[in-house]
C-alpha cells in the first residue's frame, strides 16, 4: 500500500503554525522595543523630577560656595517602584564636585540644555542616568551646577518584561484559537468528501453511473475526472461483454457442429457415412482452432499493449515479409494462386517480431482465402513518407468501399461466407499496426481490380 500523504488537517495546520509563528516572532520583537521606550519614557520623567527637585535646594553658601541639602523624598519618588538602588551626585563648576557617589557617571551640560538621559554602568550593575544643568545666583554673579541622578533599571526591566509577556500570551491564545478553528473548519469541509466517500463505496459493483453528489467546487474537477473515467470504463466494460458474448458464440458454435456429427457417426448405417461425418466434425475442430488461436492473439496484443511495449525490438521487416510469404507458397499453390514478393531494401520497424509476422499470416491468408482460383497475390515492403509499408495486393473481388470500415470491425464478416474464419483476421491486423504506433488502409490497387491492404509502421533509425 502507498503511504498516504500528510492530512490536509495536518497540512493546514503546519502552515498556520509556521505562518502565525513568523509574524508573531515579528510582532513580539517589535512589541520588546515599544515596551522599552514606554517603560523607559515613563521611568525618565520621574528621574527627571528627582533631578530637578535636588537642583531646587542647591544654594549659595555663605563662604560663597555651593550647597545642597538633599530632599530624601526625591529620592523616595525613585525607590517606591522596586528593589531599584539610587545613586545621585552634585557637581558646580568645572571640576568641582559637591556631594554624591564620586564615581557616577555623568555628562557634562550646560545650563539651557535640555535634561540628558543615558545608559551606563555603576558598580557592576545597569543603571539609567539623568543629568541636568541649571545655575545658582549669588546676587552678584551666577554660579553653573549639574545634579546628576542614576536608578537601577530592575523596574524597568520588569515592566518591559511584563509587556513582553502579556503580548506573548496574547499571541499564543490567538493561535491556539485559530487552529482550534481550522480544526473544526476542516473536518466541517470534509465532510462532503466523506460523504462522497460512503456513496461511492456503497454502491453496486457493477454501478458505473457518474457521481451526482453535490461537492465543493476545489472538488467538482475530480469528480468530473472520475465521472470521465466511468464513462470510459463504462464502454470498455460493454465492450468486453461484446466481445466475450461475441467469442462464445464463435467457439459454441463449431463445437455444436462437432457433437452432430459425432452422432451422426455413431448412428452411421456404414463406413462412408461415418467417415463423411468424421471429416466434417475434423473440419469444424480445425475451424475451433484457428478461432481459439485469433482469440489467444487479440489477447496477447492487449497483454502487449499494456506491458511489453518496451520489449519491442528493431525489426527487418522486408525478411520478415519474406521469409512468411515463403511459409504460404504451398498454401497458395493448393489454392491455385500465384503468390509472389517485391521488395529487396531492409526496412527496420521497432516492432514484436512474432505479432508482425501474426499481422502477416492474417493478410497473406486472406488474399489466398478470397481473391479466388486464378488470382495474383504480391507482398510488397516499401518506404514511402519516413514510414515503412507492408503491403498484400491482389486481384480478386475486393471489398466494396462502404464495407471496408466494417471488415476492420471484430467478429464482422464479408462474403463469401462459407470461407474458414471468425471475423478477427482484420481487426487483429489493425491492432498490431496501432500497437506499433501505425495505421492501416484499405484500397484499390492501382490497377483498381481486388485489395491493397497496407500496414504503414514508423521507420526505426
Ligand atoms: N483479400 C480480400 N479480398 C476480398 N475480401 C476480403 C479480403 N480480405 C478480407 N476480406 C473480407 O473481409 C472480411 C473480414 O476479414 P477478416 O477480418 O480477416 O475475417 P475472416 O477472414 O475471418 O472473415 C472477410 O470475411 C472478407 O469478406
Ligand atoms: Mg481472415
Amino acid at each position: 500500500m502507498r503511504m498516504a500523504l500528510f492530512s490536509i488537517r495536518r497540512r493546514l495546520l503546519a502552515w498556520l503554525l509556521a505562518s502565525t509563528g513568523f509574524l508573531g516572532a515579528l510582532a513580539l520583537s517589535d512589541t520588546w522595543r515599544e515596551a522599552r521606550e514606554t517603560a523607559n519614557d515613563v521611568s525618565d520623567r520621574v528621574l527627571a523630577g528627582s533631578a530637578l527637585a535636588i537642583a531646587e535646594r542647591v544654594v549659595v553658601s555663605e563662604n560663597g560656595g555651593l550647597e545642597v541639602d538633599i530632599p530624601y523624598v526625591a529620592l523616595e519618588m525613585l525607590t517606591s517602584a522596586a528593589q531599584d538602588r539610587v545613586f545621585y551626585r552634585v557637581d558646580g563648576p568645572p571640576g568641582t564636585f559637591i556631594t554624591g557617589y564620586e564615581k557616577l557617571p555623568f555628562l557634562a551640560r550646560y545650563e539651557g540644555q535640555p535634561t540628558a538621559f543615558f545608559d551606563s554602568t555603576f558598580r557592576g550593575e545597569p543603571i539609567r542616568v539623568a543629568t541636568l544643568a541649571r545655575s545658582a545666583s549669588t546676587g552678584i554673579n551666577s554660579m553653573p551646577f549639574m545634579v546628576t541622578v542614576a536608578e537601577t533599571t530592575i523596574a524597568r526591566r520588569q515592566l518591559t518584561n511584563s509587556i513582553l509577556l502579556h503580548s506573548a500570551l496574547r499571541l499564543f491564545f490567538l493561535i491556539v484559537g485559530a487552529a482550534v478553528i481550522v480544526w473544526i473548519a476542516v473536518t466541517v469541509s470534509l465532510r462532503p468528501l466523506n460523504r462522497l466517500g460512503g456513496a461511492i463505496a456503497h454502491r453496486n459493483p457493477e454501478d458505473l453511473a457518474p457521481i451526482a453528489d453535490r461537492v465543493p467546487t476545489e472538488v467538482q474537477d475530480l469528480v468530473d475526472t472520475v465521472n470521465s473515467f466511468m464513462v470510459r470504463l463504462q464502454s470498455a466494460l460493454d465492450a468486453l461483454r461484446h466481445f466475450t458474448g461475441n467469442a462464445s458464440h464463435q467457439l459454441r458454435t463449431p463445437l455444436a457442429v462437432i457433437r452432430t456429427q459425432l452422432a451422426l457417426a455413431t448412428r452411421a448405417a456404414n463406413l462412408d457415412e461415418a467417415r463423411r461425418a468424421a471429416l466434417r466434425a475434423d473440419e469444424a475442430v480445425a475451424n475451433a482452432e484457428r478461432t481459439l488461436a485469433q482469440l489467444l492473439l487479440m489477447a496477447r496484443i492487449d497483454a502487449t499493449a499494456r506491458a511489453r511495449r518496451d520489449d519491442f525490438q528493431p525489426v527487418d521487416l522486408t525478411a520478415l515479409a519474406q521469409a512468411t510469404t515463403a511459409d504460404h507458397v504451398v498454401a497458395a499453390a493448393d489454392a491455385d494462386i500465384d503468390l509472389g514478393f517485391e521488395g529487396d531494401a531492409p526496412l527496420k520497424a521497432r516492432a514484436d517480431p512474432l505479432l508482425l509476422t501474426e499481422m502477416m499470416k492474417n493478410l497473406i491468408s486472406n488474399a489466398i482465402l478470397y481473391a479466388g482460383k486464378g488470382a495474383v497475390v504480391t507482398v510488397r515492403t516499401a518506404e514511402v513518407g519516413g514510414k515503412v509499408v507492408l503491403e498484400v495486393e491482389d486481384n480478386g473481388p475486393g471489398i466494396p468501399m462502404e464495407n471496408r470500415s466494417r471488415a476492420l470491425r471484430r467478429f464482422e464478416r464479408g462474403v463469401p461466407q462459407d470461407r474458414p474464419g471468425s471475423g478477427l483476421g482484420l481487426p487483429i491486423v489493425e491492432e498490431i499496426a496501432v500497437l506499433h504506433g501505425g495505421s492501416v488502409e484499405l484500397a484499390e490497387p492501382p490497377g483498381g481490380e481486388g485489395l491493397a491492404v497496407r500496414v504503414y509502421l514508423p521507420t526505426y533509425r
